[in-house]
């Protein structure tokens, strides 16, 4: 993936060197924090960060905070996500899960520690912090979790309007986090954020959806974690509501959304088109 590997080696090194410089690292918690979220994920939103703050005309180091702050978010979700009182995964990224290695009750206090580490690295960036603390909590990812529970254990959703909103809120949020918080990060208009924050709608629904097919179609050794999970949980997802190709067209269809949305930006918007392309063809 071209795009996410322009970024990556500049995002692995900002890592190490943070998490390394930390001044307060108490074992176990520290251990399993660091264990999270140096497992080599594929970086996703620390790319859409720095890609923010070029819409902006910025360089990437006006965005490195946002980037470490969504990768910190994002790994914390993920913590609580495998927990046995959500959907209870063992494997993430080809290792075991963060509660299977150090215990359920380090991994909830890694997950909350890295929510707070976010929000310690966010100190200097005032609106993209205050957009981020959105985007992560009720009003974003935790609310999506929310009714993601509910839509599990075969109770199901009511349609493809609920399945939208759910996945909008759990993945679509933190990508419009990362986004829009790099692109504010870099001091965009807002026209510019809001071109970027429907993008980005559209964009973590399409990512959220390639993932329900994966769980799907895909196994273990490729995926780095279990497959089958959804239907294991009972989880509506597009390809229960609609099947594997009533799916992918519906992922093509929000994709095509997606890059309608950033016309507006012309020239400045033609990276962003290329990795929605890209995230649409993953295979993990
Ligand atoms: C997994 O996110 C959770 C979803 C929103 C589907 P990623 O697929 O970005 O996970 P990593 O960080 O690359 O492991
Ligand atoms: C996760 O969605 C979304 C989050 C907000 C963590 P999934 O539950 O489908 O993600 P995976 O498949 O466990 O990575
Ligand atoms: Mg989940
Ligand atoms: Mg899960
Ligand atoms: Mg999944």
């Amino acid at each position: 993936m071209s795009e996410l590997n322009l970024y990556k080696e500049r995002f692995e090194r900002l890592l190490e060197k943070y998490l390394a410089e930390y001044p307060a690292k108490l074992s176990p918690v520290w251990d399993a924090m660091v264990y999270a979220v140096s497992a080599g994920g594929k970086r996703v939103r620390p790319a859409l960060a720095y890609m923010g703050a070029a819409v902006a005309g910025k360089s990437e180091e006006c965005a490195d905070s946002v980037a470490l702050a969504v990768e910190f978010i994002h790994n914390y979700s993920l913590i609580h996500d495998d927990l046995p009182c959500m959907d209870d995964d063992d494997l993430r990224r080809g290792r075991p899960t963060v509660h299977k290695a150090f215990g359920e009750s380090t991994a909830v206090l890694a997950g909350d520690a890295l929510l707070n580490l976010a929000f310690e690295c966010l100190g200097g960036t005032g609106r993209a912090a205050a957009y981020i603390a959105g985007k992560s909590g009720m009003r974003g990812m935790v609310g999506g979790q929310c009714l993601d529970l509910a839509n599990s254990g075969g109770a199901g959703v009511q349609g493809a309007e609920q399945l939208d909103l759910i996945n909008s809120l759990k993945t679509s949020a933190l990508f419009q986090a990362a986004l829009v918080g790099g692109a504010l990060a870099g001091g965009a208009d807002d026209k510019t954020c809001a071109a970027l924050e429907t993008y980005a709608d559209a964009l973590g629904k399409v990512f959220q959806i390639v993932d329900d097919i994966l769980d799907v179609e895909s196994d273990e050794k490729v995926l780095g974690k279990s497959a089958g999970q959804d239907e294991k949980n009972g989880k509506v997802t597009y390809v229960a509501l609609l099947g594997l190709d009533g799916a992918k067209e519906r992922a093509r269809e929000l994709n095509a959304q997606g890059q309608a949305a950033l016309d507006c930006l012309g020239e400045r918007g033609e990276r962003l088109k290329q990795f929605a392309t890209l995230l649409l063809k993953r295979v993990k």
